[in-house]
């Protein structure tokens, strides 16, 4: 707690809350209402913070936010912190904003707007930790706890998965991993991981199959990277289809020219959970099929693997992003009950009255009932 001088002094700042609410809850320091400029360090440490090196980090973080954003505003972080705040008066929701991801809501002008806002900006909180702790759950208790074992064994009789095998009848198996797992990323290397090489790559040759004409005519082309990337992405999980006593074709092999690749990998659905504006969501990054196991109902059967988990952990929707020059799938989504989404980007219109359409759109499907009631600025 604040000394009386301090107190004092504290009164010609505000509270400024840099967006570190996930990790700390604790990244705060002030800005000057009228100047807008941090204070010093002295100040900060005296308040808030023993250590010299964490104070310093702490207003440089504040002194890069401010100039990005050119503001003059109080804002708070770490909505937790105004219940300990010894600023908590109703003078204090003045002009006070709160960053959560990039999201500005600006707080009322009474206590009570304020502390509406307050309770909803709580909420909006505890969303994004639900968030973070799905995603710090292992995989093993995210699968047992979200995903039944009945779906993930798919049963079909189709011909074109019978004809892969002609001994015992072929077995459709369905894992879910996680993205440090399919890149072999906390793995020391061992003669168990040895192999894990090739499941990323098959899983990258197969979007590059299936896709790459889509990235390359798009405005933001086909980059190997950027792909890899976002694949590699911590919060990815991936529901990877395998054929167990069956394997790719031959035809099938053109898309796996290297035969270093994970045959028995015929497709998979990656997803994030995640946020999108205010909603949580299960976000499907890729689903991608091998040609020759097309329509036999994988598609369908990861959707209602991916759907199912994005109930059970109680996200608000469902959502993709789709090309607009890819038809088939788009009429695909469409018939699965997705509709374009509110945030899918609209025409835009240049000074000549000519309009650019994007090249994409998203797509999403509400998976509960009703969804929370966003916060109205
Ligand atoms: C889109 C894709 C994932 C669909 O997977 P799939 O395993 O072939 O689809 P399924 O066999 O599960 O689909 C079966 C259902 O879709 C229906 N269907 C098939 N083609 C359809 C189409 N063009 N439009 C609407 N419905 C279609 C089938 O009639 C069937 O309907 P039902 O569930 O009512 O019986 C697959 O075609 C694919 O990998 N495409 C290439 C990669 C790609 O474009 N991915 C999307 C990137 S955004």
């Amino acid at each position: 707690m604040a000394s009386a001088a301090t107190e004092r002094e504290i009164n010609k700042w505000r509270l400024w809350g840099v967006n570190r609410l996930l990790e700390t809850n604790t990244s705060l320091v002030l800005v000057h209402e009228k100047t807008g400029k941090p204070p010093t360090l002295d100040l900060v440490k005296s308040i808030y913070y023993k250590d010299d090196e964490e104070a310093e980090n702490l207003l440089e973080e504040a002194k890069s936010s401010l100039r990005d954003m050119d503001m003059k505003w109080v804002i708070l972080g770490a909505c937790d912190f105004l219940t300990s705040c010894p600023l908590r008066t109703s003078k204090d929701y003045d002009n006070v904003l709160l960053r959560r991801s990039d999201v500005f809501r600006t707080f009322g002008k009474t206590e009570s707007q304020g502390m509406k806002l307050y309770i909803e900006a709580s909420e909006a909180l505890s969303r994004f930790r639900k968030i973070r702790d799905l995603n710090n759950l292992p995989i093993s208790h995210f699968t047992k706890e979200y995903l039944p074992t009945d779906l993930m064994e798919y049963q079909s009789s189709t011909r074109k998965i019978e004809s892969t095998t002609k001994d015992s009848p072929p077995m459709v198996q369905i894992d879910m991993t996680t993205s440090s797992d399919v890149f072999g990323l906390d793995n020391e290397p061992s003669n168990e991981t040895r192999s894990a090489p090739r499941i990323p790559q098959t899983l990258f040759e197969l979007i590059k199959h299936t896709s790459y004409k889509d990235y390359k005519a798009s405005r933001q082309g086909w980059d190997d990277e950027h792909k890899l990337e976002e694949m590699e992405d911590e919060d990815m999980r991936y529901l990877v289809v395998k054929l167990s006593n069956g394997r790719l074709p031959e035809t099938e092999k053109q898309w796996t020219k290297d035969s270093e690749l994970d045959h028995s990998i015929i497709g998979f659905l990656s997803f994030m959970i995640t946020q999108e504006e205010d909603e949580n969501v299960v976000y499907i990054y890729e689903i991608h099929i091998s040609d020759h196991f097309r329509d036999c109902g994988l598609g369908r059967h990861l959707f209602k693997m991916v759907e199912h988990i994005g109930k059970a952990t109680g996200m608000d929707k469902s959502m993709l992003t789709v090309f607009k020059r890819n038809t088939y799938a788009r009429q695909w989504y469409t018939s699965r009950g997705y509709e374009e989404d509110e945030i899918s980007p609209r025409p835009r219109k240049l000074r000549g009255g000519r309009s650019i359409e994007p090249d994409y759109e998203i797509l999403s499907k509400r998976l509960q009932e009703q969804g929370h009631k966003k916060v109205k600025s």
